[in-house]
């Protein structure tokens, strides 16, 4: 009972929130519902008093009156009962999905609040994401314990006030009631409860079970499902860790014979004696008619304890209440670092002077390597830089790192001289555009792929439109059957899917609106996998004549592709290894010359090229 209780309390203290008139109205159904049987049971016992007399005294006399007002009662208080049903089920059934609704907000804006991305790769909070994930349709929703409340609740609710009759009767019958039923609801909501938490426990292997299903079902990865024939692993793979999963929740679910036995056997003992004495009594003369017929109502209802599914589904879904807010809760306290006293407001013209990279040192959560081992590094503000180095040399963290997705283990980065961790996240971001190499791919319409770079300015179509064109997407566009309407989805009505480089000047697109909406860094991360070694070049020297004044960095991995910027650094062995103008760095003959060289070889000998590219180097 004490989780089945927390996750009760919980629930009834958020749901004023959910809906205040409809808590309301929840309520007052329940009361009336627990209550009214009892009422009615007591008028029904008057009543039949009030007969008795009404015989004697003839059917003009005051007592016939009192009779017949008394079943006017009873007969309004029947149809009451019978009309708060429905209302009850109805409200109870909008509450809970509205409460489904509310929770996944709460989390998923709780899931986007700390600055960086590191939580998400947490696999406890992953365990507890997907319980968000699987609200809209799993058996742990929490409507289904606002769908249940109601009738466990006034069902307790009778049961006590019905036991509170029987203290009329015989007070310890009374309190043996009292006492005695919670005790058996209580040991079988813990083994409920336990069956609930179990579920729980199994979140990791329900995950992968889940991700291997979803490979089977999503599009993304339909091609190379069929083309490497993955199916029957898929499913062999899901059968298994969903068996493992799910094997020992039905274990905790087999019925308990203590349990049962226990529970049935004193609620079988408790009513034998309680019908028993009530017989005695009557046959005794000591109780009257009407006297024996509310006590007999009231024993009934001191046994309306629902035992069906409803208890299943509370304590069910009650474990899902408190683990959502636990961890929302977690996921606002635990920033990467302490709460900052106050945060640094950004101003729409910065950076000024520059980005610095002070001897930062940064290693992915629980990783064993460092990425970048005391990284120094100068951003001037209005300049561009290109950043070079091999696959995993850490370009992309450094990005990350730059955009406030991790914070550095050691070191630290200022912008204009302020640390980058005291600034406010949000406005830093909106000075920032950046696209990364795997950049997302919205099945939303055209407008809000591109938009989305900057969401308070999304309906601003010139700007958009200016953007698109600097990103060579507004042919694209312009193509598309309906424009800038178009979904780029094959999975919706009238939706298109976009080839690999037409994606990408979508993207490119998104940066140049967040840029046209006020960024003032621009920073492209290789969004040219589409590309071949030429296109980059030449994508990477138009980028550079649009963003000049701007504060740009080009990164790639083709040492070829950047020579245009004013400045080049190399990132090796997670420090910037050299730094200079392309000129100077192949005079160094260093890295990067060797680099250069090998690859503008390449450059020069493939067949597509025509005219300047690696050629003067
Ligand atoms: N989220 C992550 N968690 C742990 N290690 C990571 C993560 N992302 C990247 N890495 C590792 O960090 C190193 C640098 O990666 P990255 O910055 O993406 O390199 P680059 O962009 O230069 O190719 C690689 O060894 C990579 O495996
Ligand atoms: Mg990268």
């Amino acid at each position: 009972m004490p989780e089945t209780a927390r996750g009760i309390l919980m629930v009834l203290r958020v749901l004023p929130d959910v809906g205040r008139a409809r808590t309301w109205t929840l309520g007052v159904c329940i009361v009336l519902t627990a209550g009214l049987p009892i009422v009615i049971a007591v008028l029904t016992g008057l009543l039949i008093g009030q007969i008795v007399s009404a015989a004697e005294a003839g059917p003009a006399s005051a007592e016939a009156g009192a009779a017949i007002t008394t079943l006017i009662a009873i007969g309004v208080l029947v149809v009451v009962e019978r009309a708060i049903g429905p209302i009850m089920a109805a409200t109870a059934s909008t509450l809970g999905r509205d409460l489904d609704r509310y929770l996944q907000e709460r989390v998923l804006s709780a899931v986007n609040r700390p600055g960086g991305i590191a939580h998400l790769e947490d696999p406890d909070v992953q365990d507890e994401i997907r319980i968000v994930r699987g609200l809209g349709m799993s058996a742990y929703r929490p409507s289904q314990t606002v769908e249940a409340l109601p009738q466990v609740l006034s069902d307790w609710l009778r049961a006590l006030g019905s036991a509170a009759v029987l203290f009329a009767f015989q007070w310890w019958l009374g309190l043996l009631w009292l006492v005695l039923w919670p005790v058996v609801v209580y040991r079988m909501q813990r083994d409920y409860a336990r069956i609930g938490q179990e579920g729980y426990k199994q979140s990791t292997e329900l995950r992968r079970a889940e991700y291997t299903r979803d490979l089977a079902l999503n599009t993304p990865t339909a091609k190379e499902v069929r083309v490497w024939g993955m199916l029957d692993w898929l499913i062999s793979r899901f059968d298994s860790t969903w068996r493992a999963a799910i094997t020992p929740v039905r274990e905790a679910r087999r019925p308990r014979p203590a349990t049962v036995l226990g529970s049935s056997g004193t609620i079988l003992a408790i009513n034998a004696l309680s019908y028993g004495l009530l017989g005695w009594a009557a046959v005794r003369g000591d109780l009257e008619l009407g006297a024996l017929a509310v006590f007999v109502q009231a024993l009934i209802g001191a046994n309306s304890y629902a035992l069906g599914d409803e208890h299943f589904y509370l304590s069910y879904a009650s474990v899902t209440v408190p683990k959502l807010l636990t961890l929302e809760r977690r996921l606002l306290q635990n920033r990467p670092r302490e709460p900052r006293a106050a945060l640094t407001a950004v101003a729409d013209t910065a950076p000024r002077e520059g980005i610095r990279f002070e001897q930062v040192t940064f290693r992915y959560p629980r990783a064993e390597r460092e990425v970048l081992s005391g990284l120094d590094l100068d951003i001037e503000a209005g300049r561009s830089l290109a950043i070079v180095g091999e696959n995993g040399a850490g370009k992309t963290t450094l990005v990350k790192l730059l955009s406030g997705l991790y914070e550095p283990t050691q070191g630290r980065i200022t912008m204009d001289g302020a640390d980058l961790a005291a600034l406010d996240p949000a406005q830093w971001r909106r000075q920032v555009a950046v696209l990364f190499q795997d950049f997302a791919r919205y099945h939303l319409p055209v407008r809000d792929n591109i938009g989305l770079g900057a969401p308070e300015h999304a309906g601003d179509l010139d700007k958009m439109r200016l953007a698109a064109d600097r990103a060579g997407a507004l042919d694209v566009i312009e193509a598309l059957p309906h424009g800038w309407d178009t979904v780029l989805s094959r999975e919706y009505e009238n939706g298109v899917d976009l080839s690999g480089g037409q994606w990408q000047r979508i993207a490119l697109a998104r940066a140049m609106f967040a840029v046209e909406a006020g960024a003032r860094v621009l920073v492209l991360d290789e969004p040219t996998a589409a590309l071949d070694v030429r296109a980059e070049a030449d994508l990477y020297e138009r980028f550079l004549e649009l963003t000049e004044g701007l504060t740009t960095c080009l990164i790639s991995h083709r040492f070829s592709t950047v020579r245009r910027a004013e400045r080049i650094v190399v990132l090796r062995d997670g420090v910037v290894a050299e730094d200079g103008g392309h000129e100077e760095l192949l005079e160094l003959g260093g890295h990067y010359s060797y680099m250069f060289n090998l690859q503008a070889e390449r450059f020069r000998t493939d067949s597509v090229v025509s005219g300047e590219g690696g050629t003067d180097a």
